[in-house]
């Protein structure tokens, strides 16, 4: 009976609709094809021989990104009609109204999950920004906001549309406040795929994180011609603001990857760690690695020396899930790791003193890089997992004059901030400041473990020795030292005083820490009132 009244309802509302098509038939396909037609020339941006010429010179067009980007057939297209207001400069004219008007804009997924994009269309007055292709990216970050979902955009783009004067300006400066209200609420990360000058690389200086494609993507304030005139400096552009300039030297890009395919698929990866929004549950991706799996590898990790290196990443891959381990800007600072991962499914950010550069210590490059990373998590409530090996800051007057103080502040301020799960591991030295700032006890730690191999104190022995028997007898100083080493350099003076929680063995941490995780899941800890710190940039 129920079947018999569905298929009657069904050929009622068939019938209605092959009414209409029967009395408004062909006028109906054409406006229907003139929409297809229309589809059909907006996806052709500037046209094939633009086109061509971006499939010459190693790039994807905006399309093809974002097919990449997205899991197929997810992609949901906004504005794709829009066309600029500009009249002066001959603009006015068809053949320059370009519909989409040099960026595509709208939703899609990545593994399931929601995302915002926008990319830009080199073919189109090389993706250069106009008022109105600002209003379009200005519309997807709203967008987000409301759903609270992330936006990835994808920069290829020529800066300002010159023709468009003040208003494209305006237009970067509508998108800066965007970035700037989402900046802790959404993640945003952008990837660099073509070049990006002037004012234009504010936007992305303001997002999360910043990726960009070796050889074709290029950032900089004023480009080579300028820096010429000014400075006499001759350099090119990817000198002056290449993949690895930004990821080697100035900091300010995350990742460098060898083409667009690959840093598509990189930013898919990064994705997967991370929470839709500040308000959403971390992603769990289900592991086979037991949580309570022991790594004996661990016990005998730390050399005998104390000035002997060893790779921290080794620790890092084998605690965590499947040694996944996500490293952001591993070219730059790289006596301080930082990166993702995930202890039994979750995501955790993960920061390591690396022994084998630098011995580990903190200096005014890796402070920073630490800082902003523990920041990131601490926004959107991603736990921090710290391997400690540090020495202490680095001397020197090169230190002392571009700030170690101001910018060593950083890390310190950052850790003391953050209300996320805070665990840590001391492997190794514990040494002065670098104790107290590497998220110790005494900033909210936790839980914080030490290996029986570590030593925490105000200085190393060497150091130490000299002090306190300045002037004995060089035959002397082995006996002292020792002596030294055996009462302070040891992880029993800090958990007598609880100042770690428990002395591990090594091979147990992984089993400790997913136990730690469960249990501070459910962690709540605020800071007092305000209207925002004071961090010292
Ligand atoms: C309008 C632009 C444009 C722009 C490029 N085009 N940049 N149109 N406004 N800013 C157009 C070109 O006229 C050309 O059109 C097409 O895009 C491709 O450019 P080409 O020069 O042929 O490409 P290429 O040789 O690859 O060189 C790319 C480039 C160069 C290096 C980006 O185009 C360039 O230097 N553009 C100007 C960059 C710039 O100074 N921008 C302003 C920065 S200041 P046709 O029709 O020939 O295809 C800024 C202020 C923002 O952005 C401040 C915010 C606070």
């Amino acid at each position: 009976m129920l079947h018999t009244r569905a298929l009657l309802r069904h050929w009622r509302a068939t019938s209605i609709l092959s009414q209409g098509q029967r009395r408004y038939g062909s006028q109906r396909a054409k406006t229907l094809a003139t929409l297809e037609e229309k589809r059909k020339a907006a996806t052709l941006g500037g046209g094939q021989k633009r086109i061509d010429k971006q499939h010459q010179t190693g790039k994807l067009t905006a399309r093809e990104r974002v097919e990449l980007l997205l899991d197929p057939g997810t992609f949901r297209e906004y504005d794709m009609f829009v066309e600029h207001t500009c009249a002066d400069f001959g603009m006015d004219t068809a053949s320059n109204k370009i519909p989409g008007d040099g960026v595509i804009t709208g939703h899609g997924q990545i593994n399931g999950r929601m995302t915002f994009v926008f990319s830009q269309d080199f073919t189109v007055f090389g993706g250069s920004l106009s008022s109105m292709h600002a209003r379009k990216i200005c519309k997807i970050m709203d967008k987000a906001m409301d759903v609270g979902a992330p936006v990835i955009g994808l920069n290829d783009s020529g800066g300002a549309r010159i023709q468009e004067g003040v208003d494209s300006l305006a237009g970067y400066a509508d998108i800066f406040l965007r970035n700037v209200h989402s900046s802790g609420v959404i993640p945003q990360l952008s990837l660099i795929m073509g070049p990006c000058a002037g004012g234009a690389v504010y936007s992305p200086a303001m997002t999360d994180f910043t990726f960009m494609v070796k050889d074709t993507s290029y950032m900089f304030v004023t480009g080579p011609k300028v820096v010429e005139e000014v400075t006499r400096e001759v350099v090119t552009d990817q000198e002056l603001g290449g993949a690895l300039t930004h990821t080697k030297k100035s900091g300010v890009a995350h990742k460098a990857f060898e083409n667009d395919v690959h840093a598509l698929y990189e930013m898919r990866e990064l994705f997967d760690f991370l929470p839709l929004s500040n308000k959403d549950k971390l992603p769990i991706r289900v592991t086979e690695d037991p949580k309570d799996r022991l790594i004996p590898g661990l016990d005998y990790i730390v050399p005998h020396s104390s000035d002997q290196p060893y790779d921290i990443l080794d620790v890092i891959r084998g605690v965590v899930d499947e040694g996944n381990f996500f490293e952001i800007m591993p070219d730059y600072a790289r006596n301080i790791i930082v990166g993702f991962a995930r202890m039994n499914g979750r995501t955790v950010g993960v920061v390591g003193n690396q022994p084998n550069q630098k011995a580990g210590c903190l200096d005014i490059t890796s402070s920073i890089k630490g800082a902003r990373f523990v920041r990131f998590c601490d926004c959107f409530n991603i736990p921090i997992l710290t391997f400690e090996d540090v020495p202490g800051f680095l001397p020197g007057t090169q230190e002392e004059h571009n700030g170690i103080i101001r910018n060593g502040a950083k890390l310190l301020f950052a850790y003391a901030e953050a209300t996320v799960p805070k665990i840590t591991v001391i492997t190794r030295k514990a040494y002065g400041g670098a104790y107290d700032v590497m998220s110790s006890k005494h900033l909210r730690g936790d839980i914080n473990y030490a290996w029986p191999t570590a030593e925490i104190a105000v200085m190393g022995a060497k150091g130490a020795v000299a002090i306190l028997h300045r002037g004995a007898d060089s035959s002397e100083l082995p006996r002292l030292q020792q002596e030294y080493e055996d009462t302070l350099c040891t992880p029993f003076q800090a958990a007598a005083r609880g100042f770690v929680d428990d002395i591990i063995f090594p091979r147990e941490t992984r089993k400790r820490i997913c136990e730690d995780l469960e249990l501070l899941a459910s962690k709540k800890q605020s800071l007092p009132w305000k209207k925002h710190s004071n961090i010292p940039l």
